[in-house]
Order: structure tokens, then C-alpha cells, then sequence
């Protein structure tokens, strides 16, 4: 057999990628060099374009090949708080809706997932006997879905499961749980690879919840966007999408709502004329503020008052000051112009820059909106946010600035929930971090400041420049890492 080489490694890196979805960066290339030499040897392919071209397309192949690439982890009730939103959903359905549900579990694992699901169905839907209930579990890897079937769990499994749970659902024998036979026949498995189109599969509208948690985030872009097309077509409208935690469709579907209820985010599939169901959603009342801000230390106030002073200083410019380079006349030119006044601070020229454009480009929108909260005026900006989010409802950027608006008008609550869904939409956005932790911090709760300020001060450091600029409230990246850290050590001190 010849020994694969870099080329080699790096068609079986795109060949994974495209029969898969898998992504792998290049600190996985030691382990495809190995699988790749190890799939040539079980194969007897002489050398890896024979391996590539004729042993690797085979499904059985691909099956083979996801028993050594898959990320297995998983277990019963895993993030409670998508169990406690998916509760209020089934006890919707059960008052209004038809005695029937279709439920997918894509990418089960070994069974915890959709098993939660059934044990879910039975404990909320009192007379769940009487409903046609169909939940379907696919996996690409064979050796999850044998550990599936049998039903049989360790006790690290059932680590989130409480008790009483375990108690009516399991018969435990020595260290081993085995799931009851009631729950167990309430789910068909089957081995799916999700990247493969089979339209038999995927029905348009047949189901009403999917969970497709922890799996997207290990797929390439791509992969990601035809797996969710696939779903999305194939989910009732109004239907409820579930992704992991860590996971997200920004900028990968506009064809949901996000709901955040229950210190979760999931997602409703558009397209019944209904808006984000809105009996089910809550506030988060855990969230721990207890007083308001005083109005003189508020975040949203620091960055008006910052732009006043400067503005002040900056709408009639020195005879001397640099003029903005001439643009073009385009709407591209515009905005280019506009920004780059807003980071001179001459506000009053960003905002004539921006009069010609119209109200439908995301970056326009933004900007208008950062200009209204420069003036103090959080009841504008708050109204240039909502047709932002009309024409892209998953914009991490327009939820900060609701944040900063709802917490000038006192609606700390709205203002956390904001905060936590622009946090949830770009994990890399340091602001909304820094305002929780500031708004955590001035309402007493130092354990939930201290977390986020640490975050927030992490991700200042490679926090994209021109949202620093945008967002930044006329602080440079080091002087909001220091801001940081100083509130760090004031929680800590209060702590
Ligand atoms: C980390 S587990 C997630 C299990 C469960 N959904 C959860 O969140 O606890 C990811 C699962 O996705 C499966 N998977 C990965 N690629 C897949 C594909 N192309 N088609 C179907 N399943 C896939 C893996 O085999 C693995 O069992």
C-alpha cells in the first residue's frame, strides 16, 4: 500500500466535508492521515485515489467511516431548559391542537435524546395513549443506534434526570438503568446520513418539532445550510426547531422565528401568518436585577453622553479638519461615508449621509439606530431596531441596541433578554456582555457580573473593529478591556 500523501489527506478532508458535512480545520489532519491510511488497509485499496474513487462512495463506507468521526457524546434531559420550553409546547397542543404529532430526533446519538422526548410526551399529555404520536431518531453512525435499541444506560446518562423520573421510567440492575418498554416502542430508529436528499424522508410539512442539536456545529457552512433547507421544508409552519446550545441560524435560514422562553432559544418556522407563539413565550423571570439602574450610571447613558460632549465639540468642525475622502455616489459610497463620519464623531454629517438611503439595508439601519442613541433617543432607535429585525429577525447587532434602548426606559428585564439573545446570535459579540455584566453588577448579582465581564473582556480582544467603533460608546478596544476589568474588580470586591 503507498503511504497517503498532504494531497491525499486534503481530498479526504473535502471528501468527508461533502458526503458528511463534516469540518475539519487543519489540527484534524494527523487524524484523517491515519483514518485514511487505516480505511486503505481494511479495504486492500493499494493507494488512496483508489481508496477516494472506489471504496469511499459506498454507503456502507461512509457508515464505516462516521464510527470513528462522530462526536457521540450525549445524555437523557440534556439542556433542561429546551425540555421545560418543549413541556409548553406539547401542553398547547394538547388543549388546541389535533391529537397527533410527528417529532425528528436528527443525529440521536445513542438514544438519550429521543428517548428525553418520549418520556417528555408521556409525562405532559395526560391521555398521550389516545394520540397518534410518531417520533422518528436518525443517525449516520451505526454503533449509537445499536446502543439505541437496546435501551440499557449508565448512570452518567441519566445525570440530569431527576429521580422521580428515573424511578417511574427505568428498572435499574447493578450500575445499569434499562428504559422502560413503554417509552422504547414509542420510538423508530433508523440510520439517515442527513447530508443525502431523499425526498421520500424529507416530506414537505410532515413534522411538527425537530431536535437537531449538537450536530450542525461540527458541519461545514454548507453542509449546515442544505441540512437546514432539508428540515425547514420538512417541518409543519409553526413547527419548533431545536439546536444545541452553542448552535445557531443566523445567517444560515430566514425562515424562523427565535423564541426565547424558558432561558432558551429555539426556533418556530414561519409561514402561518402566526408571530412567535406567543402564549408560550415568557419573560425570563429568573434573571436576577434587582433595582434599576441609577439613570447617571447607565450604560446607554455613557455612550449619549459621550457622543454629546463630542458632538459638541465635533459638528462644526476646525477650518483645518481632515475632510472624509470623496465617495463615489453610491448607496455603497453612502454608508462608507457615513461611517467613517460617525468615527470622526461628527454625528450631525453621519446622519445627512444616511439621509438618501432607504430603510432596507441591515448596516444603513444599524447606524441610524447608534445615531438615535447618540441623541438620547432610545424611543427612535428602539422603532429603527424593530424594521431592522422585520428584514432580518436574527440581527445580534439590532438586539444590543433594544438592549441599550430597554434599559434607558427602565425595562431592565427586556433589556437582559435582548442582551442574552444578541449574546446567543453572535457568540463572538463582546457588548452584550459587557452590558449584562454591567446591568448584573449595579442590581447586586456579582456572580452572574463577574462571569460576564470576564467574557466580555476575552472577546474585547478580538472583537471586530468596526463593532467597536459602532458600539463602542467612543472607547478604543484597550480602554473597554479596562473598563472591564475594572468593574471586574469591583464585583469581586462587592462579592
Ligand atoms: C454530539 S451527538 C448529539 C446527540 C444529541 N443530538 C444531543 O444533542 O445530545 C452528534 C451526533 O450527530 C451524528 N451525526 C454526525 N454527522 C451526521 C450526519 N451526516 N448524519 C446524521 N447524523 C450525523 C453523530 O453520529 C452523533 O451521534
Amino acid at each position: 500500500m503507498i503511504a497517503p500523501t498532504v494531497e491525499d489527506v486534503d481530498a479526504f478532508r473535502r471528501a468527508i466535508a461533502l458526503r458528511m458535512g463534516l469540518r475539519f480545520d487543519d489540527d484534524g489532519l494527523a487524524l484523517l492521515e491515519q483514518l485514511l491510511a487505516a480505511r486503505m488497509r481494511a479495504t486492500s485499496a493499494p493507494a488512496a485515489a483508489d481508496y477516494l474513487e472506489r471504496r469511499m462512495p459506498a454507503s456502507a463506507e461512509i457508515s464505516e467511516l462516521s464510527r470513528s468521526l462522530s462526536v457521540v457524546e450525549t445524555y437523557f434531559l440534556r439542556n433542561r431548559d429546551q425540555f421545560s420550553a418543549l413541556d409548553a409546547i406539547l401542553r398547547k397542543r394538547a388543549q388546541a391542537g389535533p391529537k397527533r404529532l410527528r417529532v425528528l430526533s436528527a443525529g440521536c446519538s445513542s438514544g438519550e435524546e429521543p428517548y428525553s422526548i418520549a418520556i417528555m410526551i408521556r409525562e405532559t399529555i395526560p391521555d398521550a395513549a389516545q394520540w397518534d404520536i410518531g417520533i422518528t431518531a436518525f443517525d449516520i453512525n451505526p454503533d449509537g443506534l445499536d446502543r439505541a435499541r437496546a435501551g440499557r444506560y449508565r448512570a452518567w446518562s441519566l445525570r440530569e434526570t431527576p429521580p422521580e423520573i428515573q424511578r417511574r421510567y427505568y428498572t435499574v440492575k447493578g450500575d445499569e438503568f434499562t428504559l422502560d418498554h413503554s417509552i422504547r416502542s414509542m420510538v423508530r430508529f433508523e440510520q439517515r446520513n442527513i447530508v443525502e436528499p431523499d425526498p421520500g424522508f424529507w416530506r414537505p410539512g410532515q413534522f411538527d418539532i425537530i431536535f437537531c442539536r449538537n450536530i450542525l456545529m461540527y458541519f461545514t457552512p454548507q453542509a449546515m445550510r442544505e441540512a437546514v433547507e432539508r428540515m425547514a421544508g420538512s417541518l409543519a409552519p409553526g413547527g419548533y426547531f431545536f439546536m444545541g446550545h452553542a448552535e445557531n441560524l443566523r445567517g444560515v435560514s430566514a425562515g424562523f422565528h427565535l423564541c426565547h422562553t424558558h432561558g432558551t432559544f429555539y426556533y418556530q418556522k414561519r409561514g402561518d401568518g402566526r408571530t412567535e407563539d406567543g402564549e408560550v413565550r415568557e419573560s425570563i423571570a429568573s434573571q436576577s436585577v434587582s433595582e434599576p439602574l441609577p439613570a447617571d450610571v447607565s450604560w446607554f447613558e455613557a455612550i449619549a453622553e459621550a457622543s454629546a460632549r463630542i458632538r459638541s465639540l465635533a459638528d462644526a468642525p476646525p477650518e483645518n479638519a481632515v475632510k472624509p475622502p470623496a465617495q463615489p455616489d453610491t448607496p455603497r459610497a453612502d454608508m462608507a461615508k457615513a461611517m467613517d463620519l460617525w468615527q470622526r464623531e461628527r454625528f450631525g454629517e453621519a446622519q445627512e449621509a444616511l439621509s438618501g438611503r432607504a430603510n432596507v439595508d441591515p448596516d444603513s439601519l444599524l447606524l441610524r439606530a447608534m445615531l438615535l442613541v447618540s441623541k438620547a433617543d432610545s424611543k427612535g432607535a428602539l422603532s429603527v431596531c424593530e424594521d431592522l429585525l422585520r428584514l432580518d429577525e436574527l440581527n445580534a447587532a439590532a438586539h444590543y441596541v433594544k438592549a441599550l434602548c430597554q434599559e434607558h426606559m427602565g425595562n431592565l428585564r427586556e433589556a437582559v433578554e435582548h442582551d442574552q439573545t444578541a449574546a446567543y446570535l453572535d457568540p463572538q459579540f463582546a457588548m452584550p456582555h459587557l452590558h449584562l455584566g454591567l446591568i448584573a453588577r449595579r442590581g447586586g448579582d456579582n456572580a452572574t457580573a463577574l462571569r460576564e465581564l470576564s467574557t466580555a473582556s476575552g472577546l474585547f480582544a478580538r472583537e471586530d473593529a468596526s463593532r467597536i467603533v459602532l458600539f463602542g460608546g467612543g472607547f478604543g478596544r484597550e480602554q473597554l478591556m479596562a473598563l472591564c476589568r475594572a468593574e471586574i474588580r469591583a464585583a469581586e470586591r462587592a462579592s
